[in-house]
């Protein structure tokens, strides 16, 4: 037995050197973790149980079967963060650049098939140069198994992505179908195909930063929701936005303890600028409405006229989709529109509650935005909207015009509770636009017309550039002193706990694209 436990501790010393210690050192002089530390770094200390440690790939060609490490370039297993359940697989770097074989995707296939038995989130550790070339075709049928289990599972259990290194091909496609993104600044770069291929075909030379890095993924493209400054950082991410999700689609995200104090903000009854045109920034509202230090924002260098993420009001997660009047007035566009609906569905996907902060001067015009498709992209926000289920609470703080009205979780397309402060304004457009539409003739003939488009425009502002008109119809619930904001909330949201709405039945609705 003696000898057969060292075989055995041999092997495990073998697996977790993975592609050897000169590949180890040049990872850590990149300024990268290894899979292991990854994990180490990751779960609760001495949690995680490794899962397929010594499997390896059934290659042939190209020499192959002389060349195998155990674990085939994936640590997979399962462990706790902060006390829950999770599933983990790391990409190992140092075993063929991380690359996918048909027995690596064996192996996370089988943990997310694990993971969505016993409904808890799964999160990958992504390290891979994409399909392992030696392998052809069974690589790229281990990606797609990947990825119809990714579909299967998304919905079910959060599904969380961190990029730790360079990922191409294959190796985005996973992610780009999880909930959430993390990427690394200066070491991790996501791309279909790299500076490379891009130079051969479109002639355009272009570093792998400037193609697929962190920061051009959190500003330009939208396809990273973060970008952490190191790898600590990303993984200190992951475990705070899990913090505020369930386990499953079953679940309520579990509540964090918390003493009920002085619930009024009276700070915010002088908070809003004189000149309704002056911006502010949503973010002090949120944070003084939520709990101390609570809001974690999603896609913060990403249309920004939009804020996105989560916090907790009372020690309960919610998820926060705020005009943003610091940018562009907080007007709805199409980037806007679409990272604001992917958050919708995520909240709702898993029971979180959705709050909305108003104050929007509609949807931005132009023939950028038209042929870029605002129609479609704006549509996916109102579907969003429209179909959760969650309860749904919006504040209009100031602008709520036009369509961007509609939009924004009104009464209409299923809001639970809207209140509005006393500086709202719920119109059609904005007072000075609506007197020159609907006065023109009146304004063109007066002796004066400056004079009098001014007087039309106070004419229109005084009926509509007010919340009044939206309570006389119930369209506002409650008109509110802003200081009384979270204490309403935190009782409306209690309010709605049990809430239950049943959609009618479908195969699945068919959201603009
Ligand atoms: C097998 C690979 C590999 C791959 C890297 N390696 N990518 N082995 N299959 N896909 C190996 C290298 O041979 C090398 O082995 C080690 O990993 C490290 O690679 P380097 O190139 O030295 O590292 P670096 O300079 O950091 O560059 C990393 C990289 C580059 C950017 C990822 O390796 C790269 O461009 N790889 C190919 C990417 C690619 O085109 N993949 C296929 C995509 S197609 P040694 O022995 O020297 O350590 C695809 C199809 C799926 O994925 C599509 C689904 C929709």
């Amino acid at each position: 037995m003696d000898k057969k436990i060292a075989l055995l501790k041999d092997k495990i010393n073998q697996a977790n050197l993975g592609g050897g210690q000169v590949r180890i050192d040049s990872q850590h002089k990149k300024g990268k973790l290894t899979a292991r530390e990854r994990i180490h770094f990751l779960m609760d200390e001495g949690s995680f149980e490794e899962i397929g440690m010594l499997v390896t790939h059934r290659s042939t060609d190209f020499g192959m079967e002389s060349e195998k490490y155990l674990g085939d370039g994936v640590v997979t297993g399962y462990g706790t963060i902060n006390g829950r359940l999770t599933y983990v697989f790391s990409q190992d770097f140092t075993v063929f650049g991380g690359s996918l074989s048909e027995t690596h995707a064996e192996k996370i296939c089988k943990l997310m098939d694990m993971a969505m038995k016993n409904g808890a989130p799964l999160i990958g550790l992504n390290d891979s140069g994409g399909a392992r070339i030696q392998e052809g075709v069974v690589s790229l049928g281990g990606y797609a198994d990947i990825f119809y289990k990714n579909v299967q599972a998304s919905g079910v259990i959060p599904q969380l992505s961190a990029i730790m290194g360079p990922c191409a091909g294959g190796a985005v496609y996973s992610p780009a179908i999880t909930d959430f993104i993390l990427m690394v600044e200066n070491t991790s770069y996501m791309f279909v195909t790299g500076p490379n291929v891009v130079k051969t075909v479109t002639h355009e030379e272009v570093t792998s930063e400037e193609l697929g890095g962190a920061s051009t993924h959190a500003t330009k493209s939208g396809v990273t929701h973060f970008a952490c400054a190191n790898e600590i950082d990303a993984i200190a991410h992951v475990k705070k936005l899990l913090s505020y999700m369930p386990q499953n689609c079953e679940e309520m995200a579990e509540p964090i303890p918390y003493e009920p104090g002085d619930e009024s903000r009276i700070e915010l009854n002088t908070f809003m600028p004189q000149n309704a045109s002056q911006p502010y920034d949503i973010r002090e509202i949120i944070s003084i409405v939520t709990d101390v230090d609570s809001f974690l924002e999603v896609h913060k260098d990403f249309a920004e006229n939009i804020v996105v993420g989560f916090a907790r009001l009372a020690g309960r997660s919610i998820g926060i989709i705020a005009n943003q009047p610091a940018y562009l007035a907080g007007v709805l566009d199409s980037n806007s529109s679409t990272k604001a609906a992917r958050f919708v569905r995520f909240c709702d996907c898993f029971n979180i509650p959705l709050l909305v902060f108003e104050d929007v001067p509609g949807f931005l015009p132009g023939t950028d935005q038209e042929w870029n498709g605002i129609i479609t992209n704006g549509a996916k926000l109102l579907y969003a909207f429209s179909e959760a289920t969650v309860p749904r609470i919006t504040v209009i703080t100031r602008k709520a015009y036009g369509g961007a009205y509609d939009v924004m979780n009104s009464k209409h397309i299923g809001a639970d509770m809207n209140y509005a402060w006393p500086s709202a304004e719920i119109a059609v457009m904005g007072a000075k636009g609506a007197a020159e539409i609907i006065f023109k003739r009146e304004i063109t003939s007066a002796e004066n017309p400056q004079e009098k488009w001014l007087e039309k425009e106070k004419l229109y502002s005084d009926i509509f550039a007010n919340p009044y008109r939206a309570a006389e119809r119930g369209f506002v619930d409650e008109v509110i002193e802003p200081a009384q904001t979270r204490i309403k909330l935190i009782k409306a949201f209690k309010m709605l706990e049990n809430k239950v709405v049943n959609n009618p039945r479908k195969k699945h609705g068919n959201i603009p694209l």
